[in-house]
């Protein structure tokens, strides 16, 4: 008898040679878990993933599980739909919803219930359950970053592969519902395969809104079908400035580079499968070169324009007098709606300094003609203004009555706005989403004007900026100020003495800028992201009173070796 057991133990030992133990220490770390680590459930190869075979999501969530499983240990998992013996269950019904976590905010709370799962290791199996596919979607995302990476490492004498999951019950979702990231497309083009990877390391971090910058003064990256030379002609700049623009120093090199219109859909489509929402920007009335370069007619002063090889605010922009201006970004902006499904479309509206719209007669009778005047030339508190007016100036004013028209335009087509912070000087439209990037004062001051808020403040969230002290020690990036990891944790979105009751439910998330002025190509893009975006992946997704920068450091080690499973750069160092 006793022969016959430590026979079957071996034989077991032998089947399940376990190749390593899941671990449950993951970014972003779940809002509530219970680990019990005497109690081991192992998986192996010729288990099975089970989903429910009427929901077409479900199915698709299962067959990702399937890739991570194998991407990460080397497990062959089979796809078994209704299947009660599965051993991993997909299953869409109420999760034990999160104790003592009652959110008060009314709208974003829908969206981050939606999001909700849980996810049980237990004698059975897995078990990963949601309200909705996304909350599933989370819970597959949580249970690969558990999963121990250990492909090709250690297999059973029979070549079968296994590893150990501790028994757990885990509760989580977002704290807020908007967690975005945006890429600049336009100061350097991004192949849409590494758009693709963009996405899949977004979603990696439990993000959802991938905000798109597709237009600039150094090129326009949409095809418009109305326009054909902006995206043709507005794309291509003639040089690039090397190294800081004051120096002009240049390449001599075309760049170019523009996204169709079928390859911005099929971007979109491949997003939605990994519950991202793309928001595209075409920012205006500044930022325009590229445009300008191709209607020169759209400027004050008639041009001629060149898309600009240069960096930094340029003072010719969209002229706000000029009738023909509004029908352009009408053009523009009814193109973007019938490509991007997105509930919010971003205008811009940042850096556009005045100078040309003061002393331009169309703009000047365009201020007569609406009785705008100066009010207040006071600076708006928050930061750096870079050559733009702020204040209540009738130019500014000028600014927000070409924002409202686009408003009410887009608000046609079910869409509202997301505008930098820069279009409060002039006063908000009714319906505007302000992202606060000059500090945090913009959004502090939009948010007490019952304005919902995105919070992607300069010094916590511009990734382009150096992530260590020593610039000798990264690829060379923009300068002034580092933007280390510890500084990006540090990031409370609900700003502490400035926000509280109320006013804090109009802060809708958090949001990291991957400007790309220093960033040609894909890997040093990468570079800039990781691990930054871990860090603001708590911030984003973690209650503020389990943040803890130490435990994170502790815990970045296993989200790498994913990282080098799924060969992505990352700086190794974290400050
Ligand atoms: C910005 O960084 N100009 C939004
Ligand atoms: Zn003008």
């Amino acid at each position: 008898m006793k022969r016959a057991l430590s026979l079957t133990l071996f034989l077991l030992l032998a089947i399940y040679a376990s190749a390593g133990r899941a671990s449950y220490d993951i970014i972003p770390l779940p809002q509530e878990m219970k680990v019990d680590t005497t109690q081991l459930f192992i998986l192996a190869d010729g288990m099975s993933i089970t989903y429910d075979a009427s929901n077409a999501e479900s199915s698709r969530i299962a067959q990702f599980m399937q890739e991570w499983v194998k991407e990460a240990t080397g497990i062959v998992l089979g796809l078994t739909p209704d299947n009660k013996n599965a051993q991993v269950k997909l299953r869409l019904a109420s999760p034990t919803t999160l104790k003592g976590k009652k959110n008060k905010k009314p709208v974003a709370q829908t969206e981050q219930e939606k999001e909700s799962y849980t996810l049980s290791v237990g004698k059975d199996g897995i078990m990963l359950t949601a309200h909705e596919p996304v909350g599933l979607f989370r819970a597959a995302q949580t249970l690969r970053k558990a999963l121990p990476v250990t492909k090709g490492q250690q297999a059973a004498a029979d070549g079968k592969q296994a590893i150990e999951l501790p028994f757990a019950t885990i509760s989580d979702q977002p704290r807020f519902a908007y967690r975005g990231v945006l890429l600049d497309c336009a100061r350097h083009f991004f192949p849409l395969d590494f758009v693709k990877q963009y996405i899949d390391v977004m979603a990696l971090h439990g993000c959802n809104q991938f905000h798109w910058h597709l237009s600039d003064d150094q090129g326009w990256r949409f095809e418009v079908k109305a326009l054909p030379d902006l995206a043709v002609k507005g794309s291509v700049r003639e040089k690039t400035v090397i190294g800081p623009s004051r120096m002009r120093i240049y390449d001599n090199v075309p760049y170019g580079g523009y996204y169709t219109q079928d390859e911005c859909r099929e971007l979109v489509r491949y997003a939605a499968e990994r519950y991202i929402n793309v928001i595209p920007e075409i920012d205006m009335p500044g930022h325009m070169m590229s445009a300008l370069h191709v209607y020169p007619n759209l400027g004050c002063t008639g041009g001629p324009y060149a898309v600009s090889p240069n960096w930094g605010v340029m003072r010719d922009v969209l002229c706000g007098g000029n009738p023909e201006t509004l029908e352009f970004l009408k053009t523009v902006f009814g193109e973007i709606c019938d490509v991007f499904p997105s509930p919010y479309i971003h205008i811009g509206g940042d850096e556009c300094p005045k100078e040309r719209w003061q002393k331009c007669p169309k703009c000047q009778s365009k201020i007569k003609e609406l009785g705008l005047t100066d009010e207040s030339l006071v600076k708006v508190e928050g930061g750096d203004s870079r050559g733009t007016q702020d204040g209540r100036s009738a130019e500014n004013k000028l600014q927000s009555y070409i924002n409202q028209e686009i408003e009410q335009f887009l608000s046609s087509r079910g869409r509202s706005i997301i505008g930098w912070d820069e279009i409060l000087a002039g006063g908000l439209t009714e319906d505007a989403i302000v992202m606060s990037w000059r500090g945090t004062k913009g959004g502090v001051a939009a948010a007490k004007q019952k304005h919902r808020v995105i919070m992607s403040p300069n010094v916590y969230a511009y990734i382009d900026h150096p992530q260590l002290k020593d610039y000798g020690k990264q690829p060379r990036t923009t300068d002034s100020y580092v933007v280390s990891c510890s500084k990006i944790y540090s990031f409370e979105p609900i700003v502490p003495d400035e926000l509280s009751g109320q006013d804090s439910d109009y802060i809708l998330g958090v949001q990291a800028n991957l400007w790309a002025e220093q960033v040609a190509f894909p890997e040093h893009a990468l570079y800039q992201l990781l691990p930054r975006l871990g860090a603001m992946c708590e911030v984003q997704w973690c209650a503020p009173e389990k943040k803890d920068f130490d435990s994170f450091k502790a815990r970045l080690p296993q989200l790498k070796k994913l990282y080098d499973k799924m060969g992505l750069v990352y700086c190794n160092e974290v400050e």
